[in-house]
């Protein structure tokens, strides 16, 4: 548990049988892989923290078979929305093992939440907090826990940093706004437990995350030294990175665990604090654990200028895949079908627009129409972003067992879905 895990690969023969029984594209997500990441989660969080408590973030795929998986591997979920939240309770989940997160939850979110008995609420802002004032009667067994914004730059692409200064998320420690928050808290009778923060995503070193952990932990010693609250849970969110290409190396989960628990329990343990330590990885348990199958449609090569490239257009795009187009994400491609020489070539999704969805890869050279393509490390933020865009119909996800038996666990949308929210003729 303690080594980075292989990041996993269908055979050649069952992608192909998969491909042609689901049908391209298809997301596949291999169990084994994901319940090794919950395993070492579980293993080093009990190395390193003496309590400590462990959510999937469910919006890197809330695939109800996948909520189910991971909570029976004593995740509890973390959900950013009323659906997420229905998912979760869908998935065999009890509401008080889901956390509430968002920086704009509505009232009817916070209503919904607390009569389902939501386990905790991540407050992000004042007026949450008044929302939240103005519905203590119904908050039964919630406990609350403010997000906080550590002020450190994550260096991660803009669009998931999140624990920066100018931030829209949490309240700033500095210049007093997380202090002040946490006294109108406690003023209201609110059942505060703790903090939160989440530095942001695809963060390939623990660094930055466990120097934010060593300012939390200095914040909830002030809070105990100025307000008398003695936070007994704090939150350092998700964030470890996945492998996408070769050249990616990411810190372990033991490694990550470690550096955490040494720059935060120190400082907690000299200000007489012992809380218990929280954790909500989405990306790094279930990423490496999943790929995407298509089908190439049409093979052409083009001039420019004195020389040439080659597109290799799949039955996808930005529609099951939308991180290289929003992100410049890059991916590994394999060509299941056949073997041989590779050159460089661009994977191109058919949507009507650019949709480069794997810019210079290396493909075999013979690449044709009808080869299978098995783009790695697509489990986390493929299904769960989808679209429809130019009315293509959402992929199938089917679920590998250790004994190598599949399951599906979402159909492929049907052309009835597509239009089940059409109200004029
Ligand atoms: N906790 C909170 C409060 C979060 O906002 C997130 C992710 C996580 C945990 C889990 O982070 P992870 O361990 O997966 O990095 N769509 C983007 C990623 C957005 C992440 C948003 N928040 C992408 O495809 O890269």
């Amino acid at each position: 548990l303690e080594q980075i895990p292989e990041i996993f690969r269908l055979s050649a023969p069952q992608a192909l049988s998969l491909s042609q029984e689901f049908g391209t594209p298809l997301y596949v997500m291999d169990q084994l892989s994901v319940i090794h990441r919950c395993r070492a989660y579980k293993a080093a969080a009990k190395q390193y923290f003496p309590e400590f408590e462990l959510s999937y973030a469910s919006k890197a795929n809330s695939a109800c078979g996948l909520l189910t998986l991971v909570h029976s591997e004593g995740f509890h979920i973390d959900c950013a929305s009323e659906g997420e939240i229905r998912a979760a309770l869908r998935s065999g989940v009890r509401a008080e093992h889901c956390r509430f997160h968002g920086n704009g939850k509505s009232r009817l979110d916070l209503e919904f939440a607390l009569k389902q008995g939501i386990g905790q609420i991540i407050v992000d802002s004042l007026d949450e907090l008044a929302l939240l004032r103005e519905l203590r009667e119904s908050i039964g067994e919630t406990r609350i826990v403010l997000r906080l914004a550590p002020g450190i730059e994550p260096g991660t692409h803009a669009h998931i940093s999140t624990g920066q200064q100018d931030t829209k998320f949490g309240f700033g420690i500095e210049p007093g706004f997380a202090i002040e928050a946490t006294r109108i808290a406690l003023e209201n009778k609110l059942p505060l437990i703790g903090f939160h923060f989440h530095m942001g995503s695809q963060l390939m070193s623990s660094s930055i995350t466990a120097q934010a952990a060593s300012v939390m932990a200095e914040f909830a010693v002030e809070a105990k030294n100025k307000l008398g609250f003695c936070a007994e849970l704090l939150n350092f969110g998700g964030g470890l990175g996945a492998r996408y290409t070769d050249s990616d190396t990411v810190t372990s989960i033991f490694e990550h665990c470690r550096l955490l628990s040494a720059s935060a329990l120190p400082i907690l343990r000299s200000g007489g604090l012992k809380p218990r330590i929280a954790l909500e990885p989405g990306r790094s348990l279930v990423a490496e654990a999943g790929v995407t199958l298509y089908r190439v449609m049409a093979v052409k090569t083009i001039a420019i200028g004195t020389g040439t490239k080659r597109y290799v257009t799949v039955d996808g795009g930005m529609s099951d895949n939308v991180r290289p187009a929003l992100y410049g994400a890059k991916y590994t491609v394999k060509n299941l079908t056949r073997g041989g020489h590779e050159h460089t070539v661009t994977v191109c999704g058919r949507h009507c627009e650019t949709d480069e969805l794997f810019p210079n890869v290396e493909l075999p050279s013979e690449t044709a129409v009808g080869d299978i393509l098995e783009v790695l490390t697509t489990g986390a933020y493929g299904a769960s972003m989808a679209s429809n865009y130019n009315r293509f119909l959402r992929p199938a996800m089917v679920a590998i067992s250790g004994s190598g038996d599949h399951t599906l666990w979402q159909r492929r949308e049907s052309w009835e879905e597509l239009f089940s929210r059409e109200v004029a003729p």
